[in-house]
């Protein structure tokens, strides 16, 4: 048997628009996402979040299943609209009370709530003005922050600023300058906030970001190739990292994007605000890897290549734990052994349910013990990790491909909303029972 740290911590994680339904419910307000797929007299048209997996009114059950896999902390997001319905303005009360009962519910159990403030679903009234390209949606997002830190903040000491800033600035039709100006913000937004955690009364916990990392690798020996790889990584990675963990952007990102005329407004002491607040731990969420190899085309002169030799999940994502092992090194020689949590980590299968009821998906058990060996094997390197959330608790709408991909360690019957634990979720459990593989 090879153990974990006795303070290493064991989670799951959600995002609300994913699994709470009740879109309608209590007041709570709309966000692009509400729109999506449906006509425009409202009628789904495709998958959409309505009921998800009804968390909102099942949350309790929820909660019970945590406990019976041995949870020790749950990472969820709140929704931005259930708080304010219009971004900002008058709180409603609704919205708040759930997510007390929430919080409260998983205290009783034993589990360390650990919250998302932004998990991918702006106001719809914040988007009518621009979304992250205007500034002021940043002001909204601190008085919300601050909202979450003066309702929850003496009882949830665990806090994320925002998940996966690159998708939020970069899956989307705007020009690359656009791109880098929303992504900007969003960094801006990040930082006020950790300020404005550390100068909090409640403020007495821990506050990170959560971004979307995967090791990017040469296809082969040659330079170019190289190159290819290290803009790929400049791209998606440093483009976040180095700003929130060193406070600048990297350089060679930087006259990349300048060689080719891209620019973005930074505005007189923004870079001073990044550099002065730096957060308490690195959240990373990863899924897979990428291989590139040279191209003369595009603007990172990379394309991605695939690996015949390998397992892919249902989401085509190369199954590759060596990589996580790899990511969570650089990491800890890049950035001065910052403390690492893994926020995310999971992989889609397509699953059966078998004659007995139950849920056999082997696939997922492996890739699940195979990350988490990964992970041990990175903390015995010297490694600064301590906790790794598994995505995802429930399987849930995966966003533009909406219920048709599952991650969960539980398994979600859309139909009756009934929950049944997977062969995932019970490695997982006996994982945690005995704190080690
Ligand atoms: C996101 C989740 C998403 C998952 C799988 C991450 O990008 O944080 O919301 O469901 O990965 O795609």
């Amino acid at each position: 048997m090879k153990f974990f740290p006795k303070s290493f911590i064991f989670g799951a994680a959600t995002s609300a628009y994913q699994i709470e339904g009740a879109a309608a419910l209590d007041g709570r307000g709309q966000t692009a996402w509400d729109l999506r797929n449906k006509d425009e007299f409202g009628k789904p048209t495709g998958d959409v979040g309505d009921v998800a997996c009804d968390h909102y009114h099942l949350y309790k059950e929820d909660v019970q299943l945590m406990k019976t896999l041995g949870l020790q902390s749950y990472r969820f997001s709140v929704s931005w609209t259930r708080i304010y319905p219009n971004g900002y303005g008058k709180i409603n009360p609704k919205g708040v009370e759930f997510y007390q009962n929430l919080i409260n519910e998983l205290l009783l159990a034993g589990i360390e709530p650990a919250i998302t403030i932004w998990h991918g679903d702006l106001p719809l009234a914040l988007d009518q003005i621009g979304g992250w390209q205007n500034r002021e949606t940043i002001t909204h997002y601190l008085n919300y922050a601050k909202t979450l830190f003066d309702l929850f903040g003496h009882q949830v000491k665990l806090w994320f600023t925002h998940n996966e800033p690159w998708c939020a600035a970069f899956l989307n039709e705007y020009p690359i300058n656009q791109q880098l100006e929303i992504a900007h913000h969003l960094l801006v937004a990040h930082a006020q906030a950790v300020k404005l955690y550390k100068n909090h009364p409640n403020g007495n916990g821990k506050i990170g970001i959560v971004l979307n990392l995967g090791k990017q690798y040469p296809n082969t020996f040659d330079v170019k190739d190289y190159l290819a790889a290290r803009n790929i990584d400049g791209f998606i990675n440093r483009w976040f990292l180095d700003p929130t963990l060193k406070g600048v952007y990297p350089a060679d990102m930087v006259s990349l994007y300048q060689k080719h005329d891209i620019f973005f407004s930074v505005e007189a002491g923004d870079m001073e605000l990044i550099q002065e607040n730096k957060m308490d731990f690195l959240g990373i969420n990863m899924y897979s890897r990428g291989i590139q190899a040279y191209t003369e085309e595009g603007l990172f002169n990379a394309r991605g290549v695939s690996n015949p030799n390998a397992q892919y999940t249902s989401m085509d994502w190369e199954v590759c734990p060596r990589s996580l092992y790899d990511l969570l090194v650089d990491i800890k020689e890049t950035y001065n052994n910052v403390e690492v949590i893994i926020a995310e980590n999971g992989s889609a299968f397509e699953d059966t349910v078998s004659e007995d009821g139950l849920v056999h998906d082997i696939n997922r058990v492996d890739y699940l013990k195979s990350h988490l060996e990964a992970t041990r094997q990175a903390i015995e390197e010297g490694c600064n990790i301590t906790r790794y959330y598994a995505w995802s608790l429930l399987d849930n709408f995966e966003w533009g491909l909406g219920y048709s991909k599952r991650f969960g360690i539980i398994r979600v019957d859309y139909d009756t909303l009934k929950r049944t634990i997977k062969d995932s979720g019970l490695a997982y459990q006996k994982i945690i029972q005995e704190r080690g593989l």
